[in-house]
């Protein structure tokens, strides 16, 4: 039976990461499980039909077991990614999350994974006094780049994004050239932090231009053109680590130019000074610098959450679940999960 006071359960499985959650409606995490599932491992990246058949193989025990770590009892409501993302996954841990609504008699909140990214640093515990809105969002992950101004739950206003690659699948893409298994990101990090970012001058695209969009496609193809000047096979250890800190100092020179342009652009219309990163590249510390100094010199402050809630998570979704919920929002049961969800669409 349904208990308004209940802890919200939230449900993640929009691209290659299984996981559920237990929130109370204040916040507290009572159980949560993250599967980031290996299958893909073998492809070099992710295949969405393997991704939403692993969903299937996993979610129902990852959920009974988080239920009962949480304690069991009367749920508040089910919270699930609804979209963007693959639609096989959406589709699997949306349905499930419907089934867990119609049979416990509670409401069920259909989460734009983009939204969810967006609010998790207004987790309780994360902000001393919490996050108000309105803040600026630079929102970086394997399938997005852009910067928006969140004005509160479904206002969201796009300042500018990627006119090409996600900040994300620009990692992955130029540490798949250098050798690095899946997911790239953190193997690139780890990669450039031997390496020597002068080595190599690597473009910085669209620095200086106006507006707050972004370019990755043209610096990956000369990471690709600077690989393919090697000797055939692997690369000697130390190249690697020069290129891969080469394009690290490139990305976080473009983020941190992007940032300042977007922050230009929050600034003429907004009075608050905040600069928020999320979406799993907001784990990279190199970036966060960047972005830290960027936003200090035009008087904002960054904030981002811990890296591994800027990741896929399910922490997150069932937040915005709560926050949703708290507004009298929820959907109905035959809501249909969207491979594409733009945030603006959320006004509507
Ligand atoms: O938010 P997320 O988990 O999934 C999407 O919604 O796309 O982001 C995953 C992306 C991947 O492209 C991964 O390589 C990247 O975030 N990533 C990183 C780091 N950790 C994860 N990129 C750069 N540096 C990192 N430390
Ligand atoms: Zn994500």
């Amino acid at each position: 039976m349904a208990d308004p006071a209940g802890p919200v359960l939230g449900i993640e499985t929009s691209c290659d990461e299984t996981a559920c959650a237990v929130l109370t409606p204040d916040g507290r995490v009572l159980a949560e499980a993250l599967l980031s599932q290996q299958e893909h491992a073998p492809f070099g990246g992710v295949v969405p039909e393997i991704a939403a058949r692993a969903h299937l193989d996993h979610l129902p025990r990852l959920v009974r077991e988080t239920l009962d770590r949480a304690g069991g009892g009367p749920l508040g409501g089910v919270a699930a990614t609804a979209g963007p993302g693959l639609i096989g996954g959406l589709i699997v841990g949306s349905c499930f999350a419907r089934g867990v609504a119609l049979a416990r008699h509670v409401p069920f909140v259909a989460v734009n994974h983009l939204e969810a990214h967006a609010l998790t640093v207004r987790l309780p515990g994360l902000v001393p006094d919490g996050l108000a809105f309105p803040y600026l969002l630079l929102l970086v992950s394997g399938g997005h780049c852009q910067c928006v101004a969140v004005e509160g739950v479904g206002r969201h206003i796009r300042l500018g994004g990627t006119i090409d690659d996600a900040a994300g699948e620009a990692f992955d893409k130029v540490a798949k050239l250098l050798g690095l298994g899946w997911p790239g990101g953190p193997a690139l990090e780890r990669l450039a932090a031997q390496g020597d970012p002068k080595r190599f001058a690597l473009p910085r695209p669209l620095l200086g231009r106006p507006g707050c969009d972004f370019s990755f496609s043209g610096l990956k193809t000369a990471v690709a053109h600077l690989v393919a000047g090697f000797p055939p096979g692997p690369l000697v250890a130390q190249d690697a680590a020069d290129i891969a800190a080469g394009f690290q100092a490139s990305v976080a020179d473009v983020m941190a130019d992007r940032a300042g342009h977007a922050i230009d652009m929050f600034a003429a219309r907004h009075d608050a000074r905040t600069l928020v990163v999320a979406g799993g590249v907001a784990a990279n510390a190199a970036l966060r610098a960047a972005l830290a100094q960027a936003a200090g010199r035009r008087g904002f402050t960054l904030l981002a959450p811990p890296p591994r809630l800027c990741g896929d998570n399910a922490v997150m979704v069932a937040w915005c679940g709560i926050e949703r919920l708290r507004l009298g929002l929820s959907d109905p049961l035959d809501h249909a999960p969207r491979p594409r969800w733009p945030l603006e669409a959320l006004a509507a």
